[in-house]
Protein backbone atom coordinates (compact mmCIF):
# COMPACT_ATOMS: atom_id res chain seq x y z
CA UNK A 1 0.00 0.00 0.00
CA UNK A 2 0.92 3.51 -1.12
CA UNK A 3 1.07 6.06 2.01
CA UNK A 4 -1.60 8.66 1.81
CA UNK A 5 -0.32 11.98 -0.70
CA UNK A 6 0.51 14.78 1.50
CA UNK A 7 0.02 18.35 -0.10
CA UNK A 8 3.32 19.22 1.41
CA UNK A 9 5.76 16.47 2.34
CA UNK A 10 8.18 17.05 5.11
CA UNK A 11 10.89 14.57 5.06
CA UNK A 12 13.29 13.56 8.00
CA UNK A 13 16.65 14.11 8.48
CA UNK A 14 18.93 14.89 11.27
CA UNK A 15 18.03 16.60 14.52
CA UNK A 16 20.34 19.63 14.72
CA UNK A 17 21.58 20.09 18.34
CA UNK A 18 19.79 22.68 20.14
CA UNK A 19 23.22 24.49 20.97
CA UNK A 20 26.73 24.45 20.12
CA UNK A 21 28.42 21.51 21.10
CA UNK A 22 31.53 20.94 23.69
CA UNK A 23 34.84 20.59 21.57
CA UNK A 24 35.12 16.77 22.86
CA UNK A 25 31.08 16.56 21.43
CA UNK A 26 31.72 18.22 18.13
CA UNK A 27 34.90 16.03 17.62
CA UNK A 28 32.42 12.80 18.64
CA UNK A 29 29.67 14.43 16.19
CA UNK A 30 31.99 15.30 13.25
CA UNK A 31 33.64 11.40 13.67
CA UNK A 32 29.97 10.26 13.24
CA UNK A 33 28.34 12.22 11.00
CA UNK A 34 29.40 15.98 10.53
CA UNK A 35 25.52 17.07 9.90
CA UNK A 36 25.12 16.49 13.58
CA UNK A 37 27.83 19.10 14.59
CA UNK A 38 25.71 21.92 13.34
CA UNK A 39 23.72 22.98 15.75
CA UNK A 40 19.77 25.32 15.62
CA UNK A 41 21.69 28.95 15.36
CA UNK A 42 23.29 28.17 12.36
CA UNK A 43 20.25 28.16 10.14
CA UNK A 44 19.38 31.30 11.05
CA UNK A 45 23.08 33.23 10.99
CA UNK A 46 24.99 34.06 7.75
CA UNK A 47 28.67 33.07 9.31
CA UNK A 48 30.43 31.40 12.75
CA UNK A 49 33.65 31.97 13.62
CA UNK A 50 35.86 29.75 15.84
CA UNK A 51 38.56 28.36 17.13
CA UNK A 52 38.86 24.61 17.28
CA UNK A 53 41.89 22.37 17.88
CA UNK A 54 44.17 25.43 17.47
CA UNK A 55 42.37 26.97 13.74
CA UNK A 56 40.84 29.46 13.10
CA UNK A 57 37.70 28.17 11.39
CA UNK A 58 34.82 30.11 9.46
CA UNK A 59 31.68 28.70 8.83
CA UNK A 60 29.42 30.31 6.01
CA UNK A 61 26.20 30.03 5.40
CA UNK A 62 25.61 33.10 3.16
CA UNK A 63 24.91 33.40 -0.58
CA UNK A 64 26.86 36.69 -0.40
CA UNK A 65 29.98 35.24 1.59
CA UNK A 66 29.77 31.93 -0.59
CA UNK A 67 30.53 34.39 -3.71
CA UNK A 68 32.94 36.54 -1.83
CA UNK A 69 35.18 32.77 -1.36
CA UNK A 70 34.45 31.14 -4.29
CA UNK A 71 34.52 34.07 -7.13
CA UNK A 72 35.45 37.31 -6.03
CA UNK A 73 38.64 36.85 -4.00
CA UNK A 74 39.41 33.27 -5.32
CA UNK A 75 42.93 34.54 -5.42
CA UNK A 76 42.94 34.40 -1.61
CA UNK A 77 41.82 30.89 -1.40
CA UNK A 78 43.15 27.58 -1.72
CA UNK A 79 41.61 24.16 -2.18
CA UNK A 80 41.95 23.13 1.95
CA UNK A 81 44.47 20.29 2.57
CA UNK A 82 41.82 18.96 5.24
CA UNK A 83 39.47 18.34 2.62
CA UNK A 84 41.58 17.36 0.23
CA UNK A 85 43.27 14.39 2.46
CA UNK A 86 39.96 12.54 1.72
CA UNK A 87 40.27 12.68 -2.30
CA UNK A 88 44.09 13.34 -2.90
CA UNK A 89 45.18 9.52 -1.99
CA UNK A 90 43.04 8.53 -5.16
CA UNK A 91 42.90 11.49 -7.83
CA UNK A 92 45.77 13.36 -6.37
CA UNK A 93 46.90 14.21 -10.19
CA UNK A 94 43.21 14.77 -11.58
CA UNK A 95 40.82 17.68 -11.99
CA UNK A 96 39.13 17.47 -8.49
CA UNK A 97 42.81 18.70 -6.46
CA UNK A 98 45.22 19.82 -8.95
CA UNK A 99 46.00 23.81 -8.47
CA UNK A 100 47.05 27.00 -10.58
CA UNK A 101 48.36 26.77 -13.68
CA UNK A 102 47.93 22.88 -13.76
CA UNK A 103 44.09 23.50 -12.93
CA UNK A 104 43.21 25.94 -15.69
CA UNK A 105 45.00 23.29 -18.29
CA UNK A 106 43.34 20.82 -17.51
CA UNK A 107 40.05 22.49 -17.01
CA UNK A 108 40.53 23.70 -20.21
CA UNK A 109 41.45 20.60 -21.83
CA UNK A 110 38.52 18.96 -20.19
CA UNK A 111 36.07 21.65 -21.20
CA UNK A 112 35.45 20.45 -24.90
CA UNK A 113 34.12 17.22 -23.60
CA UNK A 114 31.59 18.67 -21.28
CA UNK A 115 30.16 21.57 -23.70
CA UNK A 116 26.43 21.55 -24.01
CA UNK A 117 26.71 20.25 -27.77
CA UNK A 118 28.85 16.89 -26.61
CA UNK A 119 26.19 16.15 -24.35
CA UNK A 120 23.66 15.39 -26.66
CA UNK A 121 25.47 12.18 -28.18
CA UNK A 122 24.81 10.72 -24.29
CA UNK A 123 21.75 11.06 -23.35
CA UNK A 124 20.96 8.15 -25.66
CA UNK A 125 23.23 5.70 -22.85
CA UNK A 126 21.46 8.08 -20.04
CA UNK A 127 17.93 6.67 -21.47
CA UNK A 128 19.18 3.45 -21.60
CA UNK A 129 19.81 3.00 -17.98
CA UNK A 130 17.08 4.40 -16.68
CA UNK A 131 15.20 2.11 -18.82
CA UNK A 132 17.44 -0.75 -17.26
CA UNK A 133 16.62 0.45 -13.87
CA UNK A 134 13.64 0.99 -13.69
CA UNK A 135 12.46 -2.83 -14.96
CA UNK A 136 15.31 -4.06 -12.44
CA UNK A 137 13.42 -2.44 -9.78
CA UNK A 138 10.06 -3.17 -11.06
CA UNK A 139 11.06 -6.98 -11.23
CA UNK A 140 12.95 -6.75 -7.79
CA UNK A 141 9.46 -5.47 -6.11
CA UNK A 142 7.52 -8.13 -7.53
CA UNK A 143 8.48 -10.21 -4.63
CA UNK A 144 6.16 -7.95 -2.63
CA UNK A 145 9.52 -6.63 -1.09
CA UNK A 146 10.55 -3.07 -0.80
CA UNK A 147 13.60 -2.62 -3.00
CA UNK A 148 16.52 -0.44 -1.62
CA UNK A 149 16.39 1.58 -4.46
CA UNK A 150 20.40 3.25 -3.55
CA UNK A 151 21.95 0.39 -5.50
CA UNK A 152 19.95 0.34 -8.24
CA UNK A 153 20.23 4.15 -8.96
CA UNK A 154 24.69 3.59 -8.26
CA UNK A 155 24.41 0.73 -10.98
CA UNK A 156 22.32 2.99 -13.44
CA UNK A 157 25.00 6.12 -13.09
CA UNK A 158 27.76 3.90 -13.21
CA UNK A 159 26.28 2.31 -16.49
CA UNK A 160 25.93 5.79 -17.31
CA UNK A 161 29.59 6.94 -16.58
CA UNK A 162 30.94 3.56 -17.85
CA UNK A 163 29.30 3.89 -21.46
CA UNK A 164 30.23 7.52 -21.85
CA UNK A 165 33.70 7.79 -20.47
CA UNK A 166 35.10 4.86 -22.14
CA UNK A 167 32.38 4.42 -25.29
CA UNK A 168 31.16 1.14 -22.98
CA UNK A 169 32.94 -1.27 -25.46
CA UNK A 170 35.99 -1.67 -23.19
CA UNK A 171 36.49 -5.59 -22.07
CA UNK A 172 39.14 -4.65 -19.59
CA UNK A 173 36.79 -2.92 -17.45
CA UNK A 174 35.56 -4.90 -14.91
CA UNK A 175 32.30 -2.94 -13.50
CA UNK A 176 31.88 -4.30 -10.68
CA UNK A 177 35.21 -4.54 -9.35
CA UNK A 178 35.17 -0.95 -9.75
CA UNK A 179 31.92 -0.44 -8.64
CA UNK A 180 33.52 -2.34 -5.59
CA UNK A 181 36.01 -0.54 -5.32
CA UNK A 182 34.87 3.35 -5.25
CA UNK A 183 32.60 2.07 -2.24
CA UNK A 184 35.08 0.90 -0.31
CA UNK A 185 37.11 4.23 -0.67
CA UNK A 186 33.99 6.25 0.11
CA UNK A 187 33.64 3.46 3.59
CA UNK A 188 37.62 3.97 4.69
CA UNK A 189 38.92 7.25 3.49
CA UNK A 190 35.90 9.14 3.25
CA UNK A 191 35.52 9.28 7.17
CA UNK A 192 36.71 11.88 9.12
CA UNK A 193 39.16 10.24 12.08
CA UNK A 194 39.69 11.43 14.97
CA UNK A 195 43.33 11.19 14.33
CA UNK A 196 42.42 13.92 11.43
CA UNK A 197 40.85 16.04 13.83
CA UNK A 198 44.02 16.38 15.90
CA UNK A 199 45.75 16.48 13.16
CA UNK A 200 47.77 13.61 12.77
CA UNK A 201 50.22 13.02 10.26
CA UNK A 202 49.32 11.21 6.99
CA UNK A 203 51.96 7.95 8.32
CA UNK A 204 50.28 7.43 10.96
CA UNK A 205 47.59 5.00 9.88
CA UNK A 206 44.15 5.46 10.04
CA UNK A 207 41.45 2.33 10.54
CA UNK A 208 40.16 0.64 7.09
CA UNK A 209 43.12 2.28 5.84
CA UNK A 210 44.53 -1.12 4.43
CA UNK A 211 41.04 -1.61 2.46
CA UNK A 212 40.88 2.05 1.71
CA UNK A 213 44.55 1.63 -0.59
CA UNK A 214 43.40 -1.87 -1.86
CA UNK A 215 40.61 0.68 -3.52
CA UNK A 216 42.58 2.50 -4.69
CA UNK A 217 44.96 0.78 -6.50
CA UNK A 218 41.96 -1.65 -7.85
CA UNK A 219 40.46 1.65 -9.58
CA UNK A 220 44.06 3.12 -10.91
CA UNK A 221 44.55 -0.49 -12.12
CA UNK A 222 41.16 -0.10 -13.91
CA UNK A 223 42.03 3.40 -15.24
CA UNK A 224 45.25 2.05 -16.73
CA UNK A 225 44.03 -0.70 -18.46
CA UNK A 226 41.44 1.41 -20.17
CA UNK A 227 43.98 3.60 -21.04
CA UNK A 228 46.62 0.99 -22.61
CA UNK A 229 43.54 -0.44 -24.11
CA UNK A 230 42.84 2.94 -25.91
CA UNK A 231 46.44 3.22 -26.58
CA UNK A 232 46.83 -0.40 -28.33
CA UNK A 233 43.14 0.60 -30.26
CA UNK A 234 44.81 4.16 -31.52
CA UNK A 235 48.50 2.25 -32.75
CA UNK A 236 46.39 -0.77 -34.78
CA UNK A 237 44.75 1.62 -37.01
CA UNK A 238 41.55 2.26 -34.64
CA UNK A 239 40.07 5.98 -33.56
CA UNK A 240 40.71 8.05 -30.34
CA UNK A 241 36.54 7.38 -29.53
CA UNK A 242 34.12 9.85 -29.67
CA UNK A 243 33.83 9.54 -24.99
CA UNK A 244 35.40 11.64 -22.66
CA UNK A 245 38.58 9.31 -22.70
CA UNK A 246 39.32 9.80 -26.63
CA UNK A 247 38.21 13.71 -25.84
CA UNK A 248 40.50 13.75 -23.51
CA UNK A 249 43.45 12.24 -25.04
CA UNK A 250 43.26 14.55 -28.16
CA UNK A 251 43.54 17.70 -25.80
CA UNK A 252 46.05 19.97 -26.28
CA UNK A 253 46.65 23.36 -24.73
CA UNK A 254 46.03 25.64 -27.21
CA UNK A 255 49.54 27.96 -26.30
CA UNK A 256 51.68 25.09 -25.47
CA UNK A 257 50.23 22.20 -27.57
CA UNK A 258 51.09 19.93 -24.30
CA UNK A 259 48.62 16.97 -23.90
CA UNK A 260 47.78 15.50 -20.38
CA UNK A 261 50.61 12.95 -19.11
CA UNK A 262 49.32 9.22 -18.34
CA UNK A 263 49.23 10.31 -14.86
CA UNK A 264 46.91 13.17 -15.52
CA UNK A 265 44.53 11.00 -18.00
CA UNK A 266 44.55 7.86 -15.45
CA UNK A 267 43.76 10.03 -12.11
CA UNK A 268 41.03 11.68 -14.24
CA UNK A 269 39.62 8.47 -15.08
CA UNK A 270 39.22 7.84 -11.50
CA UNK A 271 37.66 11.12 -10.71
CA UNK A 272 35.29 10.86 -13.50
CA UNK A 273 34.42 7.91 -11.92
CA UNK A 274 34.22 8.65 -8.36
CA UNK A 275 33.29 12.40 -8.65
CA UNK A 276 30.83 11.63 -11.59
CA UNK A 277 28.46 8.98 -10.61
CA UNK A 278 27.93 8.35 -6.80
CA UNK A 279 27.14 12.20 -6.13
CA UNK A 280 24.22 11.80 -9.41
CA UNK A 281 23.23 8.46 -7.79
CA UNK A 282 22.40 10.09 -4.66
CA UNK A 283 20.55 13.32 -5.86
CA UNK A 284 18.44 10.50 -7.52
CA UNK A 285 17.75 8.29 -4.73
CA UNK A 286 16.30 11.36 -2.27
CA UNK A 287 14.37 13.00 -5.22
CA UNK A 288 12.96 9.09 -5.18
CA UNK A 289 12.70 9.27 -1.59
CA UNK A 290 11.04 12.84 -1.47
CA UNK A 291 8.62 11.55 -4.76
CA UNK A 292 7.46 8.59 -2.56
CA UNK A 293 5.74 11.28 -0.04
CA UNK A 294 4.34 13.62 -2.75
CA UNK A 295 2.01 11.78 -5.14
CA UNK A 296 0.83 14.53 -7.18
CA UNK A 297 4.74 15.56 -7.83
CA UNK A 298 4.84 11.98 -9.14
CA UNK A 299 1.74 12.52 -11.33
CA UNK A 300 3.02 15.62 -12.63
CA UNK A 301 6.25 13.92 -13.66
CA UNK A 302 4.85 11.37 -15.54
CA UNK A 303 2.54 13.90 -17.00
CA UNK A 304 5.61 15.45 -18.34
CA UNK A 305 7.55 12.99 -19.55
CA UNK A 306 4.19 11.34 -21.99
CA UNK A 307 3.91 14.58 -22.84
CA UNK A 308 7.59 15.40 -24.34
CA UNK A 309 8.42 12.23 -25.01
CA UNK A 310 5.39 10.10 -25.73
CA UNK A 311 6.57 6.18 -24.94
CA UNK A 312 9.84 5.88 -26.73
CA UNK A 313 13.35 6.39 -25.71
CA UNK A 314 13.74 9.76 -24.41
CA UNK A 315 15.71 11.97 -26.91
CA UNK A 316 18.93 14.43 -26.21
CA UNK A 317 16.78 17.49 -27.55
CA UNK A 318 13.50 16.25 -25.49
CA UNK A 319 15.38 15.70 -22.06
CA UNK A 320 15.82 19.91 -21.94
CA UNK A 321 12.32 20.50 -21.80
CA UNK A 322 11.67 17.67 -18.75
CA UNK A 323 11.29 21.26 -16.96
CA UNK A 324 9.49 19.73 -14.01
CA UNK A 325 11.98 17.25 -13.63
CA UNK A 326 14.96 19.68 -13.17
CA UNK A 327 12.70 21.62 -10.81
CA UNK A 328 12.24 17.96 -9.03
CA UNK A 329 16.13 17.00 -8.51
CA UNK A 330 16.71 20.81 -7.77
CA UNK A 331 14.70 20.73 -4.66
CA UNK A 332 16.23 17.17 -4.16
CA UNK A 333 19.93 18.06 -4.20
CA UNK A 334 18.81 21.59 -1.45
CA UNK A 335 17.51 19.59 1.02
CA UNK A 336 19.99 16.72 0.37
CA UNK A 337 22.60 18.04 -1.40
CA UNK A 338 25.16 14.98 -2.50
CA UNK A 339 28.05 17.25 -1.51
CA UNK A 340 27.29 18.75 1.87
CA UNK A 341 30.00 21.49 2.04
CA UNK A 342 32.85 22.75 0.30
CA UNK A 343 36.26 24.08 1.93
CA UNK A 344 38.87 26.15 1.51
CA UNK A 345 42.06 27.84 3.20
CA UNK A 346 42.92 31.51 3.36
CA UNK A 347 46.83 31.93 1.34
CA UNK A 348 46.63 35.44 2.33
CA UNK A 349 45.59 37.84 4.55
CA UNK A 350 41.63 38.07 3.48
CA UNK A 351 38.31 39.77 4.14
CA UNK A 352 35.20 38.06 4.37
CA UNK A 353 32.29 39.97 5.21
CA UNK A 354 32.96 41.57 8.78
CA UNK A 355 36.06 38.90 9.17
CA UNK A 356 39.09 39.44 8.56
CA UNK A 357 41.07 36.15 8.26
CA UNK A 358 44.62 35.29 8.52
CA UNK A 359 46.71 32.96 6.04
CA UNK A 360 46.02 29.46 7.64
CA UNK A 361 42.36 30.11 8.30
CA UNK A 362 39.70 27.67 7.01
CA UNK A 363 36.56 28.62 5.32
CA UNK A 364 33.59 26.36 5.78
CA UNK A 365 31.10 26.74 2.77
CA UNK A 366 28.42 25.04 4.92
CA UNK A 367 26.03 24.12 1.03
CA UNK A 368 24.08 21.55 3.20
CA UNK A 369 23.17 24.99 6.04
CA UNK A 370 22.73 27.29 3.35
CA UNK A 371 20.08 25.52 1.80
CA UNK A 372 18.15 25.05 5.11
CA UNK A 373 18.42 28.46 6.11
CA UNK A 374 15.53 30.22 7.65
CA UNK A 375 16.90 33.20 6.32
CA UNK A 376 16.43 32.19 3.03
CA UNK A 377 13.97 29.63 2.36
CA UNK A 378 10.38 29.92 3.57
CA UNK A 379 9.40 26.13 5.07
CA UNK A 380 12.98 25.09 3.99
CA UNK A 381 12.52 21.51 5.27
CA UNK A 382 8.88 21.17 3.30
CA UNK A 383 9.46 19.10 -0.11
CA UNK A 384 8.35 22.07 -2.66
CA UNK A 385 9.99 21.61 -6.24
CA UNK A 386 7.61 24.60 -7.25
CA UNK A 387 10.45 27.03 -5.35
CA UNK A 388 12.26 26.58 -8.38
CA UNK A 389 9.62 27.43 -11.16
CA UNK A 390 11.26 30.41 -13.31
CA UNK A 391 8.34 32.53 -11.64
CA UNK A 392 10.10 32.19 -7.84
CA UNK A 393 13.35 31.21 -8.86
CA UNK A 394 13.73 34.77 -9.72
CA UNK A 395 15.69 37.35 -8.20
CA UNK A 396 17.08 34.81 -5.73
CA UNK A 397 20.35 35.10 -5.04
CA UNK A 398 22.25 33.01 -7.69
CA UNK A 399 24.80 31.20 -4.96
CA UNK A 400 21.71 30.57 -2.49
CA UNK A 401 21.17 27.08 -4.09
CA UNK A 402 24.58 25.96 -4.75
CA UNK A 403 24.53 21.66 -5.04
CA UNK A 404 27.58 21.94 -7.94
CA UNK A 405 29.68 25.22 -6.09
CA UNK A 406 30.40 28.24 -7.63
CA UNK A 407 32.87 30.55 -9.46
CA UNK A 408 35.62 28.71 -11.82
CA UNK A 409 36.03 25.40 -9.63
CA UNK A 410 32.24 24.94 -9.88
CA UNK A 411 31.55 20.93 -10.97
CA UNK A 412 32.26 21.06 -14.71
CA UNK A 413 29.74 18.07 -14.87
CA UNK A 414 27.04 19.92 -13.32
CA UNK A 415 25.30 19.98 -17.37
CA UNK A 416 25.88 16.15 -17.79
CA UNK A 417 24.44 15.45 -14.09
CA UNK A 418 20.90 17.54 -15.26
CA UNK A 419 20.73 15.62 -18.00
CA UNK A 420 21.59 12.13 -16.78
CA UNK A 421 19.25 12.70 -13.92
CA UNK A 422 16.42 13.67 -16.23
CA UNK A 423 16.93 10.98 -18.53
CA UNK A 424 16.77 8.26 -15.58
CA UNK A 425 14.17 9.97 -13.66
CA UNK A 426 11.79 9.98 -16.96
CA UNK A 427 12.44 6.57 -17.43
CA UNK A 428 11.89 5.55 -13.94
CA UNK A 429 8.35 7.94 -13.48
CA UNK A 430 6.86 6.92 -16.85
CA UNK A 431 6.90 3.13 -15.43
CA UNK A 432 6.98 2.89 -11.89
CA UNK A 433 5.00 4.54 -9.20
CA UNK A 434 7.39 5.32 -5.00
CA UNK A 435 6.04 4.99 -2.15
CA UNK A 436 6.93 5.03 1.85
CA UNK A 437 7.20 2.28 3.78
CA UNK A 438 4.93 3.13 7.33
CA UNK A 439 7.85 3.08 9.28
CA UNK A 440 11.01 3.89 7.58
CA UNK A 441 12.56 7.62 8.29
CA UNK A 442 15.16 8.69 6.51
CA UNK A 443 18.92 9.65 7.79
CA UNK A 444 21.10 11.65 5.67
CA UNK A 445 24.81 10.96 7.00
CA UNK A 446 27.35 12.22 5.60
CA UNK A 447 30.47 10.21 3.87
CA UNK A 448 32.08 12.71 1.60
CA UNK A 449 29.43 12.66 0.14
CA UNK A 450 25.34 12.53 2.04
CA UNK A 451 23.80 9.18 1.92
CA UNK A 452 21.05 7.37 3.26
CA UNK A 453 22.26 6.03 6.51
CA UNK A 454 20.61 1.79 6.14
CA UNK A 455 19.97 2.43 2.22
CA UNK A 456 16.67 3.80 0.85
CA UNK A 457 13.84 1.08 0.88
CA UNK A 458 11.15 2.11 -0.92
CA UNK A 459 7.62 0.51 -2.32
CA UNK A 460 7.55 0.31 -6.16
CA UNK A 461 4.78 -0.54 -7.88
CA UNK A 462 4.12 -0.58 -11.50
CA UNK A 463 2.13 2.60 -13.40
C1 LIG B 1 24.64 15.49 -8.83
C2 LIG B 1 25.87 15.27 -9.24
C3 LIG B 1 27.09 16.08 -8.85
C4 LIG B 1 27.29 16.90 -7.76
C5 LIG B 1 26.31 17.22 -6.63
C6 LIG B 1 28.63 17.43 -7.88
C7 LIG B 1 29.21 18.34 -6.99
C8 LIG B 1 30.41 18.98 -7.20
C9 LIG B 1 30.92 20.09 -6.40
C10 LIG B 1 30.22 20.72 -5.20
C11 LIG B 1 32.12 20.45 -6.92
C12 LIG B 1 33.01 21.60 -6.43
C13 LIG B 1 34.01 21.16 -5.39
C14 LIG B 1 34.78 22.34 -4.80
O1 LIG B 1 34.57 23.49 -5.15
O2 LIG B 1 35.62 22.09 -3.91
C15 LIG B 1 32.40 19.56 -8.02
C16 LIG B 1 33.55 19.59 -8.80
C17 LIG B 1 33.83 18.65 -9.79
N1 LIG B 1 32.98 17.68 -10.28
FE1 LIG B 1 31.09 17.36 -9.72
N2 LIG B 1 29.22 16.91 -9.01
C18 LIG B 1 28.31 16.09 -9.64
C19 LIG B 1 28.49 15.41 -10.82
C20 LIG B 1 29.68 15.33 -11.53
C21 LIG B 1 29.87 14.62 -12.77
C22 LIG B 1 28.78 13.87 -13.52
C23 LIG B 1 31.21 14.74 -13.10
C24 LIG B 1 31.97 14.17 -14.27
C25 LIG B 1 31.56 13.28 -15.13
C26 LIG B 1 31.83 15.56 -12.08
C27 LIG B 1 33.16 15.92 -12.03
C28 LIG B 1 33.66 16.96 -11.26
C29 LIG B 1 35.01 17.49 -11.40
C30 LIG B 1 36.09 16.98 -12.34
C31 LIG B 1 35.12 18.57 -10.49
C32 LIG B 1 36.32 19.48 -10.26
C33 LIG B 1 36.20 20.69 -11.17
C34 LIG B 1 37.32 21.70 -11.02
O3 LIG B 1 37.86 21.85 -9.91
O4 LIG B 1 37.62 22.35 -12.02
N3 LIG B 1 30.86 15.90 -11.15
N4 LIG B 1 31.33 18.69 -8.19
Amino acid sequence: MLDAPTATFTPSTVTPPRRALSTAGAMAALVRNPLESWHEELFELPSRRLAFLGTDYLQIMDPALMQSVLLDDIDSFRKSPVQQRVVRPGVGDGLLVVEGETWRFQRRAAAPAFRHDAMASLVPAMAAAGEAAADRMLAGAASGQAVDVLPEMTRATFDVIAATLLGGDDPSFDQEAVADAVTGYIETIGAVHLLDLLGAPDWIPRPGARRGKRAIAALRGAADAALANRRARVEGGGDLGDDLLGRMLAARDPETGRGMSDVELRDNIVTFIGAGHETTALALTWSLYLLAGDEAAQERLAAEASAVAGDGPIAPEQVERLAFHEQVIKEAMRLYPPAVMVQRQAVKPVRVGWHDLEPGAEVMCLIYVMHRSRRLWEKPAAFDPDRFSPERAAGRHRFAHMPFGAGPRICIGMRFAYLEAAAILAAVMRKARVGLLPDYVARPRMRVTLRPEGGMPLVIQPR
